[in-house]
């Protein structure tokens, strides 16, 4: 017999729901993006992203229903992320899930957001991907992990400070290019030459497998404005910005396509799984599938904050490996 599964994620600016099943066939992935609401901000302003969560949930769940043809009495557990994220976010996701497995008489399972991101590769190759190296690259996260199943992941390094998606933003809003930045700053710098300037690319010869992208973003400020200049204004459409945002973006891809191959190397895996928003990044996924290793990027709506990706879920009922009523939010990383 089939067993349903109805997930949520809000730990960020994307409420989402979605329905699957126990043989990881997704029914349903609805997400509902707030980028309007925070876009005048130039970031995601956790407050804000809570009080849409709320107003979002149950239109968004009883439209994730609608489309996997199901009713909420079909749902045999509820799934939720609680960790990480904005600790506000995470509450109205958690809260509606306890509640909704509390009505409805179904186990309620909790998983990592991050976890899910490299899940999200399992999903939609449609078979076994572990063990494998995992690398989850996203506007809160850039970590790189040794996967032996999809539960056990050991952490082999993060960013001592910016996130990759993060540098991406900040670089965005000093090219004056808006929010979210990773798509925009892309799209600029397919026209510009990414050998123009020679940006920092830190840590790429040692061995530790670490990440650090502030001295990066400081170096592209500095290239914009020259050092010592206090006027921010962004600099004007052209060939000049395209070569800012095209030699950045080459920074980027370079550490993290280089840090992957020595994860691969160090530990003898030969698979790599990448999840999380700047996976959707062309160049770096052309980068990273010329790697030695089988390589898995999930589709795009896959890779983005979604609650499909949280079929996660499942490998935990297999275990019967439950959440008590008394689950909370984890805003901290792992
Ligand atoms: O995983 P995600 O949707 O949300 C978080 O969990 O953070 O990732 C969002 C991040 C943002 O920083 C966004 O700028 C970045 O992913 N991003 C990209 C691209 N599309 C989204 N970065 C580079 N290139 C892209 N095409
Ligand atoms: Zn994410």
């Amino acid at each position: 017999m089939t067993t349903h599964f109805l997930a949520l994620e809000t730990s960020c600016d994307e409420t989402a729901a979605a329905v699957f099943t126990d043989e990881l066939r997704v029914l349903s992935s609805v997400v509902a993006s707030q980028n309007d609401l925070h876009v005048r901000f130039g970031g995601v302003v956790p407050e804000i992203a809570s009080r849409a969560h709320l107003r979002n949930l149950l239109p968004v769940i009883d439209e994730a229903l609608r489309r996997a043809n199901r009713r909420l009495a079909d749902i045999d557990c509820v799934a939720v992320h609680n960790t990480p994220g904005l600790v506000g976010a995470l509450l109205m996701g958690v809260t509606a899930a306890k509640a909704l497995a509390f009505a409805l008489g179904v186990p309620l399972v909790a998983v990592n957001h991050v976890a899910s991101h490299i899940y999200a590769c399992r999903i939609a190759a449609g078979r076994d991907i572990f063990p494998c190296v995992g690398l989850v690259i996203s506007g809160g996260h850039t970590a790189l992990f040794r996967c032996d199943s999809p539960l056990s992941l050991a952490l082999l390094g993060t960013t001592r400070d910016d996130a990759a998606g993060e540098a991406f933003d900040k670089v965005a809003a000093i090219l004056g290019l808006g929010f979210p930045g990773g798509p925009a700053l892309e799209r600029e710098g397919r026209s510009g030459d990414p050998k123009a300037f020679a940006f920092p690319r830190s840590f790429l010869d040692t061995p530790q497998l670490e990440f650090s992208f502030s001295g990066l973003k400081t170096a592209v400020l500095y290239a914009c404005h020259g050092q010592g200049v206090s006027k921010m204004t962004p600099p004007p459409a052209g060939r000049r910005r395209a070569d800012l945002a095209a030699s950045f973006q080459e920074a980027v891809v370079d550490v993290l396509a280089g840090k992957c191959r020595q994860a691969l190397q160090q530990t003898c895996l030969k698979r790599l799984a990448v999840g999380g928003g700047v996976s959707a990044n062309g160049r770096l996924r052309e980068k990273l599938l010329a790697l030695d290793a089988e390589v898995f990027i999930p589709p795009m709506d896959l890779c983005t904050d979604n609650a499909a990706m949280a079929a996660l879920a499942v490998e935990k009922w297999k275990l019967g490996d439950f959440a008590a009523p008394e689950l909370d939010a984890q805003p901290n990383f792992l």
